[in-house]
Order: C-alpha cells, then sequence, then structure tokens
C-alpha cells in the first residue's frame, strides 16, 4: 500500500499535502456507474498481469496472486458483497485498492506500465465489444420476428402511402421486408464498427507509451484482439468508436421508432390494420374504453435520449486537446443509457409484432378505394405504346371523371374507360384490380408475389427459420 498519510490513503495521494475534500471527491467519482465494467477490468487486469510475469516485470507467485485475487473480487462483486467506495473514484482504483488490501505487496506491482487512462479505454472496448455482440442477437431475433410475421400475412394486400396518402398496393410482407432491410443494415454498421473497437489501447500507459519491456501483442492475443492500437497518444484520447456505436445505436431506435409511429397509426380506430394483444397495451385510469398502443408509444419517445446521448459525446469531444482529459469521463452515462435504452427496445419490439393480428377484412377493404391502380392504367397504356406523360394525364382525367361520379377505376365500365382512350380494351380489369396491381410489379425488388415469395425465401435462409 501507499505509505502516504497524505491523501488519505488515495492510490496517487505521495504529492500531497491535504486531504481531498469530500465534496470533490463526490463531484469526481464515476464509480456510481462505472462499477458496471468491473468484468472487463478485471479480465483486462488480469491479462496485463500474466504479460508483467511473461516479461520479468513481475514474478509468477505474484502473477498468481494477483489473477487468483481479482478473480475473488470478481465474485465477491456478482454476489453484492463489495464495497464501493466514492472515495476511490472509480472501478479501476476500488479493484486495485481491494486487491492491494487483499493480497499485499504484489497488488501494488499490479499498475505497472498501465495508466488509467488505457486501461479505462481498454475497458470500454471489451465492454463495447460484448455489446455489439449482444446487439447483433437482438437486432437478430427482431429481424426473425419480422420474417415470421411477413410469412404470416405472405398474400395479404394493404395500402402502400407516399405522403401518408395512399398510392399503391402492396403486400404486408413487402412493408415488413422494408424493416427487415433497414435492420439488416444496422446490423452490418454493428460488424463494421466492431473492428474498430476491437483494437488493444493497453500499452499506451499514461499517453506516451512506457520504458519498461511490455509485450502488447501478448495482451492483445490473450483478450482476443486481433490488432494492437498504432499510436499511443490516440490510444488514451480517442473515443471515436464509443460516437460510432451510439450513432448506431440511434439509427437503430430511430428505425424501431418509424416502426412504432406506423403501428400506432395501425392500432387506432381510423385505420384499424392491427390489433395489438391486450397483454402488449393498457388502459386509460379515466377513459374506460382505451386500449392504447404504450410500448411503440414509448419506443418512439425513448429515440430522444438516444439522439441526445449521440450529440452529448459529439459536443464532449469537439474541443479535446490531446490526450486524456477528465472530461472523458463524461463518455460513460450517455453510452450506457443508450445501451439500457436500445436493448429493451429491441426485445419489446421483437416480442410486441409476435402478438400482432393484421386485420384482414379492414385491409382488404382499405386496398379498394383511392384509385391506387391509377399508375397501372397508366402503365397499361404505355404498353400500347403511349407515351407516358400522355399516359398520365388521360388517367388524371379518368380520375378526376371517377371522382365526380363517385367511382373508382375498376368500377367503371369499358365505355366509361374508352372515354379517355380508345387505345383501352377489356383486358384492363385485370390491372386494375389490388391483386392484379401487386403482381404486375414483377420488377427486381417490387412487391408481386413470386418477388415477395423469393425475399421471404431469402430472408429466411440467411435467419436460419
Ligand atoms: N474514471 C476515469 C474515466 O472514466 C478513469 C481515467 C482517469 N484517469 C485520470 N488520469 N484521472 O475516464
Amino acid at each position: 500500500m501507499s505509505k502516504s498519510t497524505n491523501g488519505a490513503g488515495k492510490l496517487w495521494g505521495g504529492r500531497f499535502q491535504e486531504r481531498t475534500a469530500a465534496s470533490v471527491e463526490a463531484f469526481t467519482a464515476s464509480i456510481q456507474y462505472d462499477s458496471r465494467l468491473y468484468k472487463y477490468d478485471i479480465a483486462g487486469s488480469q491479462a496485463h498481469a500474466r504479460m508483467l510475469a511473461r516479461q520479468g516485470l513481475i514474478t509468477e507467485a505474484e502473477c498468481e496472486a494477483i489473477t487468483s485475487g481479482l478473480t475473488e473480487i470478481e465474485g465477491e462483486i456478482e454476489r453484492g458483497d463489495f464495497v464501493f467506495k466514492t472515495e476511490l473514484e472509480d472501478i479501476h482504483m476500488n479493484i486495485e485498492k481491494a486487491l492491494a488490501d487483499k493480497i499485499g505487496a504484489a497488488g501494488e506491482r499490479l499498475h505497472t506500465a498501465r495508466s488509467r487512462n488505457d486501461q479505462v479505454a481498454l475497458d470500454i472496448r471489451l465492454y463495447l465489444r460484448a455489446e455489439t455482440g449482444h446487439f447483433q442477437n437482438l437486432l437478430l431475433e427482431l429481424r426473425r420476428s419480422l420474417v415470421r410475421l411477413a410469412r404470416k400475412y405472405q398474400h395479404t394486400i394493404m395500402p402502400g402511402y407516399t405522403h401518408m396518402q395512399r398510392a399503391q398496393p402492396v403486400l404486408v410482407a413487402h412493408h415488413l421486408l422494408a424493416y427487415y432491410e433497414m435492420f439488416g443494415r444496422d446490423r452490418a454498421r454493428l460488424a463494421d464498427g466492431l473492428k474498430r473497437i476491437n483494437v488493444l489501447p493497453l500499452g499506451a500507459a499514461a499517453l506516451a507509451g512506457t520504458g519498461l519491456p511490455i509485450d502488447r501483442h501478448y495482451v492483445a492475443e490473450q483478450l482476443g484482439f486481433p490488432v494492437v492500437s498504432a499510436n499511443s497518444m490516440d490510444s488514451v484520447a480517442d473515443r471515436d468508436f464509443v460516437i460510432e456505436f451510439l450513432s448506431t445505436a440511434a439509427m437503430i431506435q430511430l428505425h424501431l421508432s418509424r416502426l412504432s409511429e406506423e403501428l400506432v397509426l395501425w392500432a387506432s380506430e381510423e385505420f384499424s390494420f392491427i390489433r395489438l394483444a391486450d397483454s402488449f397495451c393498457t388502459g386509460s385510469s379515466i377513459m374506460p374504453q382505451k386500449k392504447n398502443p404504450d410500448i411503440p408509444e414509448l419506443i418512439r419517445g425513448k429515440t430522444g435520449r438516444v439522439t441526445g446521448n449521440l450529440m452529448a459525446l459529439l459536443t464532449l469531444m469537439k474541443g479535446l486537446p490531446m490526450t486524456y482529459n477528465r472530461d472523458l469521463q463524461e463518455d460513460k452515462e450517455p453510452l450506457f443509457d443508450t445501451i439500457d435504452t436500445v436493448g429493451p427496445s429491441l426485445g419489446i419490439m421483437t416480442e410486441l409484432l409476435a402478438h400482432l393480428e393484421f386485420q384482414q377484412e379492414r385491409l382488404a377493404q382499405a386496398t379498394v378505394g383511392g384509385y391506387m391502380t391509377a399508375t397501372d392504367l397508366a402503365d397499361y397504356l404505355v404498353r400500347q405504346n403511349i407515351p407516358f406523360r400522355q399516359a398520365h394525364a388521360i388517367v388524371g382525367r379518368t380520375v378526376a371523371y371517377g371522382l365526380a361520379q363517385g367511382r373508382e377505376l375498376h368500377e367503371m365500365s369499358l365505355d366509361d374507360l374508352r372515354q379517355f382512350s380508345d387505345k383501352i380494351s377489356d383486358d384492363v380489369f385485370a390491372v386494375l384490380s389490388a391483386s392484379g396491381s401487386v403482381n404486375s410489379r414483377v420488377s427486381a425488388g417490387g412487391t408481386a408475389g413470386k418477388t415477395v415469395a423469393a425475399a421471404l425465401e431469402l430472408a429466411e435462409r440467411e435467419l436460419n427459420l
């Protein structure tokens, strides 16, 4: 242990003449939240100790005392028997001090050739590597539930919208697979970010490296890092990998929010496209008739804090000179909050989708109105060799006529339609129905039944369904 009587037993107390003010300890401490890094801090310290022993910087016996002491501490933390102390600031010093108290002098050798600056960078990288894997699994399950739902309603047609106006009929499955694509890109973003998370910063020490004969590659190997960082200053100063993760997480929550918005609309009396299970809704304390879609509302609402956390980190970093600055301690709460918000949002959305039914009759009604096959009529005219702009104008006049008469396109007679173009014959009715329209859209990535069936099969293969 430090023999200093000053600095009240602080690991850094040597040069201090006075005790740290209690208000300063309270203000500077991060242990209230960084304790969640304990597992990674311990794994990093154990790898570091084994390297120190291998390099002859500590003895094998010291290494053994350190690694088993740390394993005991890990057990104490897990059982809730460990007392975290504010005056020891953070998780790194809480564990190091407990180790020294437990095993004596050997514990005081652990911090050889290491700084809390590279230590904390290591802990966050190990933590984010694990959380990236966790998020990838959550996205996998969400995509599975989207594909299961799409398969269930493979042949159901619904209105597709632009400008929130009925535009063209599409398959429910096609709509759901749009989200499958979005969450697939999010998963790819996580995998890509992992390449930059998965770099060992330990060995940078405070900022300039160390004069002691360490072996960073051996530490990297033990902790499963494919590479060691190239520049010691960058290693302790950068948090861009955290910002990248927060950005991907914000994108995930944004995608969840868009889906939530649609579920809220669809569950309304006005749309009535879906029914959410009672077990996934709540009631009103005053209006007895209400059944509210709180889950998608909350997911949508939580997007604000997730976006805010990304902004917080971008702003935190923007004015920092090289290298480590204590400001960097402020990276953790936004990061943890995003993890604690996006993870459960993904989980509950996956469950919700399994408790959702499309109202098929209502959807069938909704797809007949709104002149949604007008583009199909224009395409029909194009196939009769009419230039598209002219076809567009012809159909526009036909729709105006229908609006005046209170009739949809498929409700008009052939004579009605031929007033606008004599190129129309009775095969036109095949393209004026919702299913005719849907199935005509055979272009790659379109909503035709066959195209969507192929997309579903591909998705099921990808997800092992
Ligand atoms: N709690 C600190 C953080 O989160 C650990 C690193 C502290 N380093 C230092 N030189 N004070 O950033």
